[in-house]
């Protein structure tokens, strides 16, 4: 095996998200989302876009799934949508909804590849955010009874499962940032928030493996790999804070580590914790910290950082580095990093990358070709931090481009184009990128070797 060389069965994917790709959003019994009424009002996302359309991925599933046979991908990540199972989240199941993911499953494995089914992908329904959302441990109860209707159903044929996609997303992004939908400002329900997230999962796993059995069962996490801008004790711990904020309080608890006790005094010394960890009952923890089979890791980026206004804050630091349409610094270093820190410092069986990509504004030439050359160059370089990692002893089991397809990047809208598969939105056409035909012979050859 030359040092560009995967290890054999190593797993080679794209992934999606439901509320992204597939519109019909009022088809078949599916429920409201939070994202629909979010991108619905007005000045939430980039030009009032919404995902009512999307790819249309509901209706054209086989053409999409075709590409994804033709990529070679031996696995597909994707995320079912909570309101096409369970239209209220609780109560009435609809069927057509868990119908419709069911045939796609089948496609998949008639075509070899392996379904990574994703159960929480940001849609929640607006049924229950309405009774208070992921600030409420009622949210928390309802995903667990949720996860088991579909690990029911789908569960003979899906054996890997991930919980929920990102939580500091679904919290601090959603809650306290309020630039994901539901759009609140609010420390102390992003806090809560964070907690019922990780709860839920944590419920989640027990009703997962009862109907699949034999099951991996994973959670996916956001990195950002944290950095001082200097080597000054201040800079040292603004990063320590950042770090604390965006990784290690969602990672702690899931590794059976509790809260991180520094960041806990730092929100009770800044007052956003004025009931303490009030949310937090008796076994809590224990559940949180349900073994699970990997941990699904997701990295884009990095953060340099530098002190807040306050000990304990930090504030970004920007370099004059290349960056992406995103504006997020491209360094695949901090991939590696993570990696291997993962490993050292957490014990855990397994990681898959689960995303892993770019955007760049593409847009096809005279001759319908997709040049995206700066995204070959992203996903190699990533590519080969990953294979250094593996190197290094990391149990990195496989690698999920995100994404597919351009879809609807939630507050920017259809601006910013991750695929590796162009979509022209008018037509709904899908042109393979120069890229797509890249990975797809990294795929083929499981070596990074010649890929220029
Ligand atoms: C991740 C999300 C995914 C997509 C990428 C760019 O945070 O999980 O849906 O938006 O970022």
């Amino acid at each position: 095996m030359s040092h560009t060389t995967f290890p054999a069965g190593f797993v080679w994917g794209a992934a999606t998200a439901a509320y992204q790709i597939e519109g019909a959003v009022c088809e078949d019994g599916r429920g409201e989302s939070i994202w629909d009424r979010f991108s619905h009002t007005s000045g939430k996302t980039k030009g009032g876009a919404t995902g009512d359309v999307a790819c249309d991925h509901y209706h054209r599933w086989r053409d999409d799934f075709a590409l994804l046979a033709d990529l070679g991908a031996g696995a597909y990540r994707f995320s079912v949508a909570w309101p096409r199972v369970l239209p209220d989240g609780r109560g009435q199941v609809n069927q057509a909804g868990l119908d419709f993911y069911s045939r796609q499953v089948d496609a998949l494995l008639e075509r070899g590849i392996t379904p990574y089914v994703t159960l929480y992908h940001w849609d929640l329904p607006v049924a229950l955010e309405d009774a208070g959302g992921w600030p409420s441990r009622a949210t928390a109860e309802a995903f667990a009874v949720y996860a088991g209707v579909v690990a029911q159903a789908l569960g003979d044929r899906v054996k890997h499962w991930i919980t929920i996609n990102e939580p500091w997303c679904v919290s601090m992004l959603s809650y306290q940032i309020g630039e994901h939908a539901p759009g609140r400002q609010d420390w102390a329900a992003a806090l809560a928030a964070s907690h019922h997230t990780l709860l839920a999962h944590g419920l989640a796993v027990p009703e997962i493996r009862r109907f699949s059995p034999g099951a991996q069962v994973g959670i996916t996490l956001n990195f950002t790999a944290a950095v001082p801008a200097s080597v000054s004790y201040a800079d040292r711990d603004a990063a320590r804070a950042f770090d604390g904020y965006f990784n290690r309080w969602f990672l702690d608890p899931i590794c059976g580590r509790g809260y991180p006790s520094d960041m806990v005094a730092t929100a009770v010394e800044a007052g956003l914790l004025p009931d303490g960890l009030r949310f937090v009952q008796p076994g809590d923890m224990q559940i949180i910290a349900a073994p699970t089979d990997f941990l699904g890791a997701n990295y884009y980026t990095r953060e340099v950082v530098t002190v807040g206004t306050r000990p304990g804050e930090w504030q970004p630091v920007r370099l004059d580095t290349p960056r992406t349409a995103m504006d997020w610094e491209i360094y695949p270093e901090g991939l590696y990093h993570l990696l291997l820190r993962l490993h050292s410092a957490y014990n855990l069986p397994k990681i898959y990358i689960t995303e892993n990509g770019v955007s760049y504004l593409d847009e096809p030439g005279d001759d319908g070709r997709v040049r995206d050359g700066s995204r070959i160059d992203y996903l190699r370089a990533h590519l080969d931090a990953c294979q250094r990692a593996i190197a290094a002893g990391v149990p990195l089991a496989g690698y999920f481009q995100w994404s597919l397809l351009d879809n609807f990047e939630w507050a920017h809208g259809y601006d910013q184009r991750f695929g590796c598969v162009y979509v022209d939105y008018a037509t709904q056409q899908r042109t393979p990128k120069d890229s797509f035909f890249w990975y797809r012979d990294v795929i083929a050859r499981n070596d990074l070797a010649g890929s220029s």
